[in-house]
Protein backbone atom coordinates (compact mmCIF):
# COMPACT_ATOMS: atom_id res chain seq x y z
CA UNK A 1 0.00 0.00 0.00
CA UNK A 2 2.93 1.97 0.38
CA UNK A 3 3.96 3.60 -2.76
CA UNK A 4 7.05 5.59 -1.22
CA UNK A 5 9.18 6.21 2.01
CA UNK A 6 8.63 10.21 2.86
CA UNK A 7 12.66 10.93 1.68
CA UNK A 8 12.04 9.77 -1.65
CA UNK A 9 9.83 12.22 -3.52
CA UNK A 10 11.36 14.70 -5.96
CA UNK A 11 10.25 16.66 -8.83
CA UNK A 12 10.22 13.59 -11.10
CA UNK A 13 7.17 12.05 -9.12
CA UNK A 14 4.86 15.27 -10.25
CA UNK A 15 1.30 14.46 -11.34
CA UNK A 16 1.84 10.88 -9.65
CA UNK A 17 -0.59 10.15 -6.75
CA UNK A 18 1.10 8.64 -4.19
CA UNK A 19 0.81 7.03 -0.47
CA UNK A 20 3.16 7.77 2.40
CA UNK A 21 3.24 6.43 6.15
CA UNK A 22 4.87 7.95 8.71
CA UNK A 23 4.74 10.69 12.03
CA UNK A 24 3.55 13.96 11.98
CA UNK A 25 6.55 16.11 12.33
CA UNK A 26 4.95 19.30 12.60
CA UNK A 27 1.53 21.03 11.77
CA UNK A 28 1.31 24.38 10.51
CA UNK A 29 -2.19 26.16 10.01
CA UNK A 30 -2.26 28.67 7.83
CA UNK A 31 -5.12 30.20 7.89
CA UNK A 32 -7.30 27.36 7.18
CA UNK A 33 -4.84 25.86 4.60
CA UNK A 34 -3.03 23.03 6.92
CA UNK A 35 1.30 22.01 6.31
CA UNK A 36 2.27 18.79 7.61
CA UNK A 37 5.84 17.74 7.78
CA UNK A 38 5.67 14.06 7.54
CA UNK A 39 8.41 11.98 8.67
CA UNK A 40 9.95 8.34 8.26
CA UNK A 41 12.99 7.11 8.94
CA UNK A 42 14.19 8.44 5.36
CA UNK A 43 13.10 11.88 5.56
CA UNK A 44 10.42 14.59 5.30
CA UNK A 45 7.54 15.24 3.07
CA UNK A 46 4.79 18.48 2.93
CA UNK A 47 1.99 17.48 3.23
CA UNK A 48 -0.76 19.98 2.21
CA UNK A 49 -5.13 20.00 2.88
CA UNK A 50 -6.27 22.79 1.47
CA UNK A 51 -10.09 23.26 2.13
CA UNK A 52 -10.55 24.39 -1.41
CA UNK A 53 -8.84 21.53 -3.60
CA UNK A 54 -8.51 18.65 -0.98
CA UNK A 55 -11.77 19.54 1.31
CA UNK A 56 -11.63 15.78 2.13
CA UNK A 57 -8.83 15.45 4.28
CA UNK A 58 -9.20 19.36 6.06
CA UNK A 59 -11.30 17.94 9.05
CA UNK A 60 -8.77 15.22 10.13
CA UNK A 61 -5.77 17.62 8.93
CA UNK A 62 -6.78 19.69 11.79
CA UNK A 63 -7.13 17.55 14.76
CA UNK A 64 -3.51 16.01 13.76
CA UNK A 65 -0.65 17.04 16.69
CA UNK A 66 3.18 15.94 16.68
CA UNK A 67 4.00 12.43 16.83
CA UNK A 68 0.49 11.32 15.13
CA UNK A 69 0.72 8.29 12.90
CA UNK A 70 -0.92 8.80 9.85
CA UNK A 71 -1.35 7.65 6.14
CA UNK A 72 -1.45 9.93 3.30
CA UNK A 73 -2.20 9.90 -0.09
CA UNK A 74 -2.46 12.71 -2.98
CA UNK A 75 -0.68 14.24 -5.34
CA UNK A 76 2.85 15.27 -5.77
CA UNK A 77 2.75 18.59 -6.64
CA UNK A 78 5.82 21.50 -7.52
CA UNK A 79 6.15 23.72 -4.90
CA UNK A 80 5.37 27.73 -5.53
CA UNK A 81 9.25 28.97 -6.08
CA UNK A 82 8.62 31.28 -3.44
CA UNK A 83 7.67 28.05 -1.29
CA UNK A 84 11.01 25.60 -2.08
CA UNK A 85 13.33 24.49 0.59
CA UNK A 86 16.27 23.72 -0.70
CA UNK A 87 17.51 22.25 2.41
CA UNK A 88 15.77 18.62 2.37
CA UNK A 89 15.91 16.61 -0.35
CA UNK A 90 12.04 16.96 -0.97
CA UNK A 91 11.72 20.25 -1.08
CA UNK A 92 10.70 20.96 -4.59
CA UNK A 93 7.57 19.02 -3.87
CA UNK A 94 4.38 18.65 -1.62
CA UNK A 95 1.66 16.41 -1.35
CA UNK A 96 -1.81 17.29 -1.93
CA UNK A 97 -3.67 14.98 0.45
CA UNK A 98 -6.93 13.58 -0.90
CA UNK A 99 -6.66 11.15 2.16
CA UNK A 100 -5.55 11.57 5.44
CA UNK A 101 -5.99 8.37 8.16
CA UNK A 102 -5.60 9.04 11.76
CA UNK A 103 -3.51 5.34 12.61
CA UNK A 104 -2.73 6.23 16.29
CA UNK A 105 -2.85 9.22 18.45
CA UNK A 106 -0.06 10.71 21.27
CA UNK A 107 -1.58 10.09 23.95
CA UNK A 108 0.31 11.26 26.60
CA UNK A 109 2.68 14.26 26.88
CA UNK A 110 5.92 14.19 24.65
CA UNK A 111 8.59 14.15 27.17
CA UNK A 112 10.86 16.11 24.60
CA UNK A 113 9.76 17.31 21.12
CA UNK A 114 11.22 15.14 18.40
CA UNK A 115 11.24 17.00 15.43
CA UNK A 116 13.40 17.73 12.97
CA UNK A 117 12.62 21.25 13.44
CA UNK A 118 13.96 21.57 16.85
CA UNK A 119 17.37 22.26 17.83
CA UNK A 120 16.92 21.77 21.27
CA UNK A 121 19.51 19.70 23.98
CA UNK A 122 17.80 17.35 25.69
CA UNK A 123 19.18 16.07 28.92
CA UNK A 124 21.08 12.60 28.09
CA UNK A 125 18.89 10.80 31.04
CA UNK A 126 15.66 11.36 29.56
CA UNK A 127 16.73 10.38 26.02
CA UNK A 128 17.69 7.53 27.46
CA UNK A 129 14.61 6.43 29.19
CA UNK A 130 12.62 7.17 25.99
CA UNK A 131 14.82 5.65 23.98
CA UNK A 132 12.67 4.86 20.98
CA UNK A 133 11.65 8.42 20.66
CA UNK A 134 15.05 9.83 21.04
CA UNK A 135 15.30 7.24 18.36
CA UNK A 136 12.85 8.81 16.22
CA UNK A 137 15.05 11.87 16.22
CA UNK A 138 17.50 12.95 13.11
CA UNK A 139 20.70 12.43 14.95
CA UNK A 140 20.59 9.30 16.51
CA UNK A 141 18.10 7.81 13.61
CA UNK A 142 21.33 8.69 11.32
CA UNK A 143 23.36 7.02 13.55
CA UNK A 144 21.66 3.84 13.56
CA UNK A 145 21.64 3.97 9.46
CA UNK A 146 25.46 4.29 9.48
CA UNK A 147 26.26 1.68 12.26
CA UNK A 148 23.83 -0.79 9.92
CA UNK A 149 25.81 0.65 7.11
CA UNK A 150 29.34 0.05 8.33
CA UNK A 151 28.20 -3.78 9.43
CA UNK A 152 27.06 -4.15 5.99
CA UNK A 153 30.19 -3.09 4.25
CA UNK A 154 32.23 -5.17 6.87
CA UNK A 155 30.22 -8.15 5.51
CA UNK A 156 30.64 -7.65 2.24
CA UNK A 157 34.33 -7.33 2.27
CA UNK A 158 34.67 -10.26 4.63
CA UNK A 159 32.57 -12.37 2.70
CA UNK A 160 32.42 -11.87 -0.44
CA UNK A 161 36.01 -10.37 -1.20
CA UNK A 162 37.87 -12.64 1.33
CA UNK A 163 36.18 -15.74 2.03
CA UNK A 164 35.61 -15.35 5.83
CA UNK A 165 32.50 -17.23 7.65
CA UNK A 166 30.69 -16.09 10.38
CA UNK A 167 30.88 -18.51 12.99
CA UNK A 168 28.83 -17.45 16.73
CA UNK A 169 30.27 -18.40 19.74
CA UNK A 170 28.86 -18.99 23.26
CA UNK A 171 27.97 -16.52 25.60
CA UNK A 172 27.42 -18.55 28.22
CA UNK A 173 31.50 -19.63 28.93
CA UNK A 174 34.05 -19.69 31.01
CA UNK A 175 36.47 -16.19 32.05
CA UNK A 176 38.40 -15.06 29.62
CA UNK A 177 41.73 -13.19 30.36
CA UNK A 178 41.05 -9.69 28.76
CA UNK A 179 42.03 -8.13 31.70
CA UNK A 180 38.86 -6.88 33.79
CA UNK A 181 36.45 -7.65 35.78
CA UNK A 182 33.91 -10.65 34.60
CA UNK A 183 29.94 -10.67 34.53
CA UNK A 184 28.73 -13.66 35.88
CA UNK A 185 26.03 -15.93 35.36
CA UNK A 186 24.78 -17.96 38.13
CA UNK A 187 23.98 -21.74 36.91
CA UNK A 188 20.91 -23.23 38.34
CA UNK A 189 21.64 -26.98 37.58
CA UNK A 190 25.06 -26.80 38.64
CA UNK A 191 24.52 -25.09 42.08
CA UNK A 192 27.17 -23.07 43.48
CA UNK A 193 28.79 -22.43 39.75
CA UNK A 194 29.04 -19.91 37.23
CA UNK A 195 29.75 -19.03 33.56
CA UNK A 196 30.74 -15.88 32.93
CA UNK A 197 29.63 -13.61 29.81
CA UNK A 198 32.87 -13.59 27.24
CA UNK A 199 34.89 -10.54 27.65
CA UNK A 200 36.20 -11.65 24.25
CA UNK A 201 35.26 -14.50 21.87
CA UNK A 202 39.55 -14.66 22.45
CA UNK A 203 39.42 -18.92 23.42
CA UNK A 204 36.91 -19.65 21.05
CA UNK A 205 38.33 -18.30 17.85
CA UNK A 206 41.53 -19.54 18.21
CA UNK A 207 40.05 -22.74 18.95
CA UNK A 208 38.35 -22.44 15.51
CA UNK A 209 41.72 -22.40 14.03
CA UNK A 210 42.57 -25.59 15.41
CA UNK A 211 39.54 -26.47 13.52
CA UNK A 212 40.30 -25.39 10.28
CA UNK A 213 37.76 -22.43 9.66
CA UNK A 214 40.93 -20.48 8.47
CA UNK A 215 39.28 -17.35 8.14
CA UNK A 216 36.78 -16.68 10.96
CA UNK A 217 34.47 -13.37 11.52
CA UNK A 218 32.08 -12.79 13.92
CA UNK A 219 30.39 -9.02 15.04
CA UNK A 220 30.64 -10.26 18.57
CA UNK A 221 28.84 -9.31 22.22
CA UNK A 222 31.39 -8.69 24.83
CA UNK A 223 31.11 -7.87 28.18
CA UNK A 224 33.64 -6.11 30.68
CA UNK A 225 32.55 -4.78 34.19
CA UNK A 226 35.03 -2.51 34.29
CA UNK A 227 35.21 1.34 35.25
CA UNK A 228 33.01 3.50 32.11
CA UNK A 229 34.20 6.48 30.09
CA UNK A 230 33.14 7.85 27.38
CA UNK A 231 34.40 5.46 25.10
CA UNK A 232 33.30 2.42 26.83
CA UNK A 233 30.23 0.10 27.38
CA UNK A 234 29.79 -2.54 29.94
CA UNK A 235 28.30 -4.49 27.00
CA UNK A 236 29.76 -3.53 23.46
CA UNK A 237 30.37 -5.01 19.64
CA UNK A 238 33.28 -6.12 18.26
CA UNK A 239 34.08 -6.73 14.70
CA UNK A 240 36.36 -10.30 15.99
CA UNK A 241 38.48 -11.54 12.99
CA UNK A 242 41.06 -14.75 13.19
CA UNK A 243 42.89 -16.10 10.48
CA UNK A 244 45.54 -19.45 9.81
CA UNK A 245 48.40 -19.00 7.85
CA UNK A 246 49.18 -15.54 7.90
CA UNK A 247 52.55 -14.07 8.96
CA UNK A 248 51.84 -9.96 10.66
CA UNK A 249 52.76 -7.74 7.11
CA UNK A 250 49.59 -9.82 5.83
CA UNK A 251 47.54 -9.70 8.65
CA UNK A 252 47.83 -5.84 8.71
CA UNK A 253 47.53 -5.31 4.69
CA UNK A 254 44.49 -7.19 4.65
CA UNK A 255 43.07 -5.05 7.53
CA UNK A 256 43.98 -1.87 5.44
CA UNK A 257 42.20 -3.40 2.87
CA UNK A 258 38.93 -3.54 5.58
CA UNK A 259 39.17 -0.32 6.72
CA UNK A 260 39.82 1.26 3.44
CA UNK A 261 36.61 -0.51 2.07
CA UNK A 262 34.76 0.66 5.31
CA UNK A 263 36.53 4.55 4.85
CA UNK A 264 34.90 4.36 0.92
CA UNK A 265 32.06 2.61 1.42
CA UNK A 266 30.76 5.09 4.22
CA UNK A 267 32.63 8.42 3.50
CA UNK A 268 33.49 8.22 0.24
CA UNK A 269 37.44 8.34 0.77
CA UNK A 270 40.27 7.08 -0.28
CA UNK A 271 42.55 6.60 2.54
CA UNK A 272 46.30 6.79 1.84
CA UNK A 273 48.41 3.67 2.18
CA UNK A 274 50.06 1.96 3.64
CA UNK A 275 49.01 3.13 6.87
CA UNK A 276 51.44 4.87 9.05
CA UNK A 277 53.32 2.83 11.61
CA UNK A 278 54.76 3.28 15.03
CA UNK A 279 56.70 0.94 17.06
CA UNK A 280 55.40 1.33 20.71
CA UNK A 281 58.62 2.25 22.19
CA UNK A 282 58.36 5.42 19.39
CA UNK A 283 54.71 6.28 20.46
CA UNK A 284 55.36 6.39 23.89
CA UNK A 285 58.84 8.28 23.60
CA UNK A 286 57.36 11.03 20.80
CA UNK A 287 53.83 11.22 22.38
CA UNK A 288 53.84 9.57 26.00
CA UNK A 289 50.88 7.48 24.73
CA UNK A 290 50.66 4.38 22.93
CA UNK A 291 46.98 5.83 21.18
CA UNK A 292 48.63 9.21 19.86
CA UNK A 293 46.45 11.55 18.31
CA UNK A 294 48.71 12.18 15.36
CA UNK A 295 46.54 14.95 13.44
CA UNK A 296 48.46 17.88 15.41
CA UNK A 297 52.46 18.21 16.74
CA UNK A 298 53.37 18.74 19.87
CA UNK A 299 55.96 16.27 20.04
CA UNK A 300 57.65 15.15 23.23
CA UNK A 301 61.32 15.48 23.33
CA UNK A 302 63.21 13.74 25.65
CA UNK A 303 65.94 15.57 27.70
CA UNK A 304 67.11 13.32 30.98
CA UNK A 305 70.41 13.40 29.56
CA UNK A 306 70.69 16.86 29.28
CA UNK A 307 69.08 17.63 33.14
CA UNK A 308 70.89 14.90 35.15
CA UNK A 309 73.56 16.80 36.20
CA UNK A 310 71.35 20.25 36.45
CA UNK A 311 71.50 21.61 39.47
CA UNK A 312 67.72 21.38 39.82
CA UNK A 313 67.12 18.54 42.31
CA UNK A 314 63.63 17.60 41.18
CA UNK A 315 65.51 16.78 37.95
CA UNK A 316 68.42 15.23 38.27
CA UNK A 317 66.40 13.27 41.38
CA UNK A 318 63.83 11.72 39.05
CA UNK A 319 66.66 10.76 37.05
CA UNK A 320 68.93 9.52 39.65
CA UNK A 321 66.05 7.27 41.08
CA UNK A 322 65.46 5.72 37.59
CA UNK A 323 62.78 8.10 36.07
CA UNK A 324 63.06 10.41 33.17
CA UNK A 325 62.68 14.40 32.40
CA UNK A 326 60.55 15.43 29.14
CA UNK A 327 59.18 18.54 27.69
CA UNK A 328 55.98 19.34 25.70
CA UNK A 329 57.35 22.54 24.00
CA UNK A 330 54.31 24.52 23.04
CA UNK A 331 54.78 27.05 20.31
CA UNK A 332 53.04 30.54 20.81
CA UNK A 333 52.43 28.71 24.59
CA UNK A 334 53.81 31.95 25.90
CA UNK A 335 50.99 33.96 25.36
CA UNK A 336 48.12 31.21 25.37
CA UNK A 337 49.04 30.03 28.65
CA UNK A 338 49.35 31.79 31.99
CA UNK A 339 51.29 31.00 35.28
CA UNK A 340 47.90 30.60 36.94
CA UNK A 341 47.27 28.00 35.30
CA UNK A 342 50.18 25.74 35.74
CA UNK A 343 51.00 26.78 39.25
CA UNK A 344 49.28 24.28 42.09
CA UNK A 345 45.64 24.99 42.56
CA UNK A 346 45.23 25.99 38.62
CA UNK A 347 43.51 23.88 36.13
CA UNK A 348 46.50 22.79 33.76
CA UNK A 349 48.21 21.83 37.35
CA UNK A 350 45.16 19.74 38.19
CA UNK A 351 45.16 17.80 34.78
CA UNK A 352 48.61 16.89 35.35
CA UNK A 353 48.03 15.97 39.39
CA UNK A 354 44.86 14.05 37.90
CA UNK A 355 47.44 10.88 36.59
CA UNK A 356 49.92 11.32 39.57
CA UNK A 357 51.98 14.40 38.55
CA UNK A 358 53.53 16.13 41.73
CA UNK A 359 54.71 19.51 40.29
CA UNK A 360 54.97 21.49 36.80
CA UNK A 361 58.01 23.35 35.72
CA UNK A 362 58.31 25.18 33.23
CA UNK A 363 60.27 27.87 30.36
CA UNK A 364 58.84 30.76 28.66
CA UNK A 365 60.62 31.94 25.75
CA UNK A 366 59.40 35.38 25.68
CA UNK A 367 58.93 36.96 22.54
CA UNK A 368 62.08 39.14 22.70
CA UNK A 369 63.57 35.83 22.79
CA UNK A 370 64.36 36.11 26.96
CA UNK A 371 64.22 33.56 29.16
CA UNK A 372 61.89 33.50 31.81
CA UNK A 373 61.14 30.86 34.23
CA UNK A 374 60.55 29.91 37.80
CA UNK A 375 63.87 30.72 40.29
CA UNK A 376 65.04 27.05 41.15
CA UNK A 377 65.14 25.86 37.17
CA UNK A 378 66.38 29.51 36.34
CA UNK A 379 69.18 29.54 38.73
CA UNK A 380 70.18 26.10 38.40
CA UNK A 381 70.74 25.50 34.39
CA UNK A 382 73.75 26.87 33.11
CA UNK A 383 73.58 28.95 29.91
CA UNK A 384 74.65 26.70 27.89
CA UNK A 385 72.10 24.23 29.26
CA UNK A 386 69.34 26.62 28.64
CA UNK A 387 70.57 27.02 24.61
CA UNK A 388 70.79 23.37 24.09
CA UNK A 389 67.46 22.90 25.35
CA UNK A 390 66.04 25.61 23.07
CA UNK A 391 67.50 24.15 20.43
CA UNK A 392 66.59 20.28 21.06
CA UNK A 393 63.01 20.96 21.70
CA UNK A 394 62.52 23.44 18.79
CA UNK A 395 61.57 26.43 21.01
CA UNK A 396 60.82 29.70 19.20
CA UNK A 397 60.26 33.36 20.68
CA UNK A 398 56.49 33.01 22.12
CA UNK A 399 57.10 28.83 23.56
CA UNK A 400 56.45 27.30 26.27
CA UNK A 401 58.04 24.47 27.68
CA UNK A 402 56.17 22.59 30.16
CA UNK A 403 58.96 19.92 31.83
CA UNK A 404 57.27 16.52 33.58
CA UNK A 405 59.97 14.91 35.79
CA UNK A 406 59.68 11.29 37.87
CA UNK A 407 59.09 7.76 36.90
CA UNK A 408 58.68 6.97 32.86
CA UNK A 409 54.74 6.22 33.21
CA UNK A 410 53.76 9.44 35.47
CA UNK A 411 55.51 11.60 32.98
CA UNK A 412 54.36 10.22 30.45
CA UNK A 413 50.76 10.20 31.24
CA UNK A 414 50.98 13.28 32.23
CA UNK A 415 52.51 14.81 29.13
CA UNK A 416 49.95 12.98 26.82
CA UNK A 417 47.12 14.56 28.87
CA UNK A 418 48.61 17.96 29.01
CA UNK A 419 49.31 17.34 25.43
CA UNK A 420 45.54 16.43 24.52
CA UNK A 421 43.77 19.15 26.83
CA UNK A 422 46.39 21.82 25.28
CA UNK A 423 45.75 21.35 20.99
CA UNK A 424 41.94 21.17 22.16
CA UNK A 425 42.13 24.44 24.03
CA UNK A 426 44.60 26.02 21.25
CA UNK A 427 42.60 24.62 18.32
CA UNK A 428 45.33 22.89 16.45
CA UNK A 429 42.77 20.06 15.84
CA UNK A 430 41.20 20.00 12.69
CA UNK A 431 38.32 17.49 12.88
CA UNK A 432 37.95 17.22 9.16
CA UNK A 433 41.68 15.11 9.33
CA UNK A 434 41.34 11.35 9.63
CA UNK A 435 44.95 9.90 10.93
CA UNK A 436 45.03 6.23 11.17
CA UNK A 437 48.25 4.22 12.28
CA UNK A 438 48.75 1.27 13.81
CA UNK A 439 51.12 1.24 16.68
CA UNK A 440 53.17 -2.22 16.37
CA UNK A 441 55.88 -3.99 18.80
CA UNK A 442 54.57 -4.12 21.87
CA UNK A 443 56.63 -5.44 24.86
CA UNK A 444 54.77 -8.42 25.61
CA UNK A 445 54.38 -7.87 29.79
CA UNK A 446 54.13 -4.59 31.84
CA UNK A 447 54.75 -4.89 35.57
CA UNK A 448 51.70 -4.58 37.76
CA UNK A 449 52.94 -3.19 40.83
CA UNK A 450 49.96 -3.80 43.04
CA UNK A 451 49.98 -7.15 42.38
CA UNK A 452 54.09 -7.72 42.22
CA UNK A 453 53.94 -9.33 38.89
CA UNK A 454 54.34 -9.37 35.17
CA UNK A 455 50.93 -9.15 33.32
CA UNK A 456 50.55 -9.40 30.02
CA UNK A 457 50.09 -6.40 28.26
CA UNK A 458 47.65 -7.41 25.35
CA UNK A 459 46.93 -10.84 26.42
CA UNK A 460 48.58 -13.92 27.58
CA UNK A 461 47.83 -15.79 24.19
CA UNK A 462 50.19 -13.18 22.38
CA UNK A 463 53.77 -14.50 20.59
CA UNK A 464 56.66 -12.90 21.02
CA UNK A 465 58.87 -11.88 17.95
CA UNK A 466 60.53 -15.17 17.43
CA UNK A 467 64.15 -13.42 18.08
CA UNK A 468 63.02 -12.30 20.86
CA UNK A 469 61.88 -15.64 22.25
CA UNK A 470 65.04 -16.51 24.12
CA UNK A 471 64.14 -13.76 26.71
CA UNK A 472 60.63 -13.48 27.40
CA UNK A 473 60.26 -11.20 29.82
CA UNK A 474 61.77 -8.22 27.75
CA UNK A 475 60.56 -9.60 24.68
CA UNK A 476 58.42 -7.53 22.36
CA UNK A 477 55.07 -9.21 20.55
CA UNK A 478 53.39 -9.41 17.67
CA UNK A 479 50.77 -7.37 19.02
CA UNK A 480 49.47 -4.20 16.62
CA UNK A 481 46.37 -1.84 17.76
CA UNK A 482 44.82 0.37 15.46
CA UNK A 483 44.78 3.99 15.88
CA UNK A 484 41.98 6.44 14.64
CA UNK A 485 42.86 10.23 15.73
CA UNK A 486 44.12 9.04 19.25
CA UNK A 487 41.29 6.73 19.97
CA UNK A 488 42.23 2.64 19.84
CA UNK A 489 39.78 1.47 17.70
CA UNK A 490 40.92 -2.08 17.19
CA UNK A 491 43.78 -4.68 18.66
CA UNK A 492 45.46 -7.91 17.88
CA UNK A 493 48.15 -10.29 16.99
CA UNK A 494 50.21 -13.16 16.16
CA UNK A 495 49.05 -15.84 18.70
CA UNK A 496 51.47 -18.76 20.14
CA UNK A 497 50.64 -21.82 19.07
CA UNK A 498 53.24 -24.33 20.30
CA UNK A 499 52.27 -25.56 23.98
CA UNK A 500 55.35 -25.34 25.48
CA UNK A 501 56.05 -21.95 24.47
CA UNK A 502 52.37 -21.31 25.98
CA UNK A 503 53.38 -22.79 29.29
CA UNK A 504 55.84 -20.39 29.42
CA UNK A 505 54.56 -17.66 28.80
CA UNK A 506 51.78 -18.35 31.55
CA UNK A 507 54.38 -18.96 34.28
CA UNK A 508 56.15 -15.56 33.47
CA UNK A 509 52.61 -14.08 34.00
CA UNK A 510 53.42 -16.10 37.54
CA UNK A 511 50.27 -19.00 36.62
CA UNK A 512 51.74 -22.05 38.12
CA UNK A 513 51.28 -25.14 35.83
CA UNK A 514 48.08 -26.16 37.72
CA UNK A 515 46.36 -23.02 37.74
CA UNK A 516 47.17 -23.01 33.90
CA UNK A 517 45.62 -26.38 33.70
CA UNK A 518 42.62 -25.38 35.86
CA UNK A 519 42.11 -22.66 33.81
CA UNK A 520 42.89 -22.80 30.02
CA UNK A 521 44.00 -26.73 29.87
CA UNK A 522 41.46 -27.43 27.28
CA UNK A 523 43.46 -24.84 25.09
CA UNK A 524 46.57 -26.73 25.61
CA UNK A 525 45.37 -29.32 25.29
CA UNK A 526 43.88 -28.51 21.57
CA UNK A 527 47.41 -27.18 20.98
CA UNK A 528 48.71 -30.61 20.69
CA UNK A 529 46.59 -31.87 18.02
CA UNK A 530 48.43 -29.98 15.16
CA UNK A 531 47.71 -26.15 15.43
CA UNK A 532 47.93 -23.78 12.26
CA UNK A 533 50.33 -20.32 12.94
CA UNK A 534 47.02 -17.97 13.48
CA UNK A 535 46.36 -14.04 14.27
CA UNK A 536 43.66 -12.01 14.38
CA UNK A 537 42.17 -8.51 15.75
CA UNK A 538 39.10 -7.06 16.93
CA UNK A 539 37.94 -3.66 16.19
CA UNK A 540 36.06 -1.98 18.46
CA UNK A 541 32.46 -1.46 16.35
CA UNK A 542 31.34 1.01 18.87
CA UNK A 543 34.11 3.61 19.20
CA UNK A 544 34.87 3.02 15.21
CA UNK A 545 30.99 3.97 14.47
CA UNK A 546 30.81 6.64 17.50
CA UNK A 547 34.33 8.49 15.60
CA UNK A 548 32.55 7.92 11.79
CA UNK A 549 29.62 9.44 12.62
CA UNK A 550 31.60 12.47 14.36
CA UNK A 551 30.01 11.98 17.96
CA UNK A 552 31.54 12.27 21.20
CA UNK A 553 30.18 9.35 22.98
CA UNK A 554 29.82 6.01 22.49
CA UNK A 555 26.45 5.78 23.41
CA UNK A 556 25.66 7.71 20.38
CA UNK A 557 26.69 4.79 18.41
CA UNK A 558 24.45 2.44 20.20
CA UNK A 559 20.82 1.94 19.97
CA UNK A 560 20.00 0.48 23.73
CA UNK A 561 23.06 1.99 25.27
CA UNK A 562 24.00 1.95 29.51
CA UNK A 563 25.24 4.81 31.39
CA UNK A 564 28.71 5.61 33.13
CA UNK A 565 26.67 3.87 36.42
CA UNK A 566 26.23 0.71 33.72
CA UNK A 567 22.34 0.91 34.04
CA UNK A 568 19.69 1.22 31.22
CA UNK A 569 17.51 3.77 32.00
CA UNK A 570 14.60 2.45 29.76
CA UNK A 571 14.08 -1.07 31.53
CA UNK A 572 15.63 0.13 34.30
CA UNK A 573 18.34 -2.74 34.81
CA UNK A 574 20.10 -4.22 36.46
CA UNK A 575 17.14 -4.70 39.20
CA UNK A 576 16.40 -6.70 42.17
CA UNK A 577 15.12 -10.17 41.63
CA UNK A 578 12.58 -12.24 43.43
CA UNK A 579 13.83 -14.33 46.95
CA UNK A 580 12.57 -17.72 45.14
CA UNK A 581 14.35 -16.98 42.04
CA UNK A 582 17.63 -16.46 44.39
CA UNK A 583 16.91 -19.66 45.97
CA UNK A 584 16.65 -21.91 42.75
CA UNK A 585 20.05 -20.20 41.56
CA UNK A 586 21.55 -20.99 45.31
CA UNK A 587 22.53 -17.30 45.98
CA UNK A 588 22.41 -15.72 49.50
CA UNK A 589 22.05 -12.00 48.92
CA UNK A 590 25.05 -10.34 51.49
CA UNK A 591 23.08 -6.96 52.65
CA UNK A 592 25.08 -3.77 51.65
CA UNK A 593 26.31 -1.87 55.10
CA UNK A 594 23.89 0.68 56.02
CA UNK A 595 21.19 -0.78 54.19
P1 LIG B 1 40.91 -5.65 23.08
O1 LIG B 1 40.71 -5.92 24.52
O2 LIG B 1 41.99 -4.70 22.68
O3 LIG B 1 41.28 -7.00 22.31
O4 LIG B 1 39.54 -5.20 22.44
C1 LIG B 1 39.44 -4.91 21.06
C2 LIG B 1 38.77 -3.56 20.84
O5 LIG B 1 37.50 -3.51 21.48
C3 LIG B 1 37.22 -2.17 21.89
N1 LIG B 1 36.86 -2.18 23.32
C4 LIG B 1 35.77 -1.57 23.84
N2 LIG B 1 34.81 -0.84 23.26
C5 LIG B 1 33.83 -0.37 24.06
N3 LIG B 1 33.73 -0.60 25.38
C6 LIG B 1 34.66 -1.34 26.01
N4 LIG B 1 34.55 -1.59 27.31
C7 LIG B 1 35.75 -1.86 25.23
N5 LIG B 1 36.84 -2.63 25.51
C8 LIG B 1 37.49 -2.81 24.34
C9 LIG B 1 38.46 -1.34 21.61
C10 LIG B 1 39.53 -2.38 21.45
O6 LIG B 1 40.54 -1.95 20.56
N6 LIG B 1 40.60 -10.57 22.06
C11 LIG B 1 41.34 -9.34 21.78
C12 LIG B 1 41.48 -9.11 20.30
C13 LIG B 1 42.48 -10.01 19.62
O7 LIG B 1 43.59 -10.18 20.16
O8 LIG B 1 42.17 -10.49 18.52
C14 LIG B 1 40.60 -8.18 22.39
O9 LIG B 1 39.46 -8.28 22.85
O10 LIG B 1 38.27 -0.61 20.42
Amino acid sequence: MRTHYCGQLRAEQVGKTVTLFGWVDRRRDHGGVIFLDLRDRTGISQIVSDPERTPDSCEIAGDLRNEYVVKVTGRVTKRPDESLNPRIPTGEVEIYADQIELLNAVRKQLPFQVSTSETESVREDLRLKYRYLDLRRERMAKNLQLRHQVIQSIRRFLEDQEGFIEVETPMLTRSTPEGARDYLVPSRVNPGEFYALPQSPQLFKQLLMVSGVDRYYQIARCFRDEDLRADRQPEFTQLDMEMSFMNQAEILELNESLVCHIFKQIKGIDLPRPFPRLTYAEAMDRYGSDKPDTRYDLELVDVSDLMQDSGFKVFSGAIASGGIVKVLPIPGGNDAISNVRIKPGGDLFKEASDVGAKGLAYIRVREDGEIDTIGAIKDNLSEAQKQELLQRTGAQAGSLLLFGAGDTPTVNKTLDRLRQVIARELGLIDSEKINLLWVTEFPMFEWNADEKRLEALHHPFTAPYPEDAHDLKNARAEAYDLVFNGFEVGGGSRRIYQPDLQQQVFEAIGLSTEEAHNKFGFLLEAFEYGTPPHGGIAYGLDRLVMLLAGEESIRDAIAFPKTQQARCLLTNAPSEVDTKQLKELHIAKIEKPGK
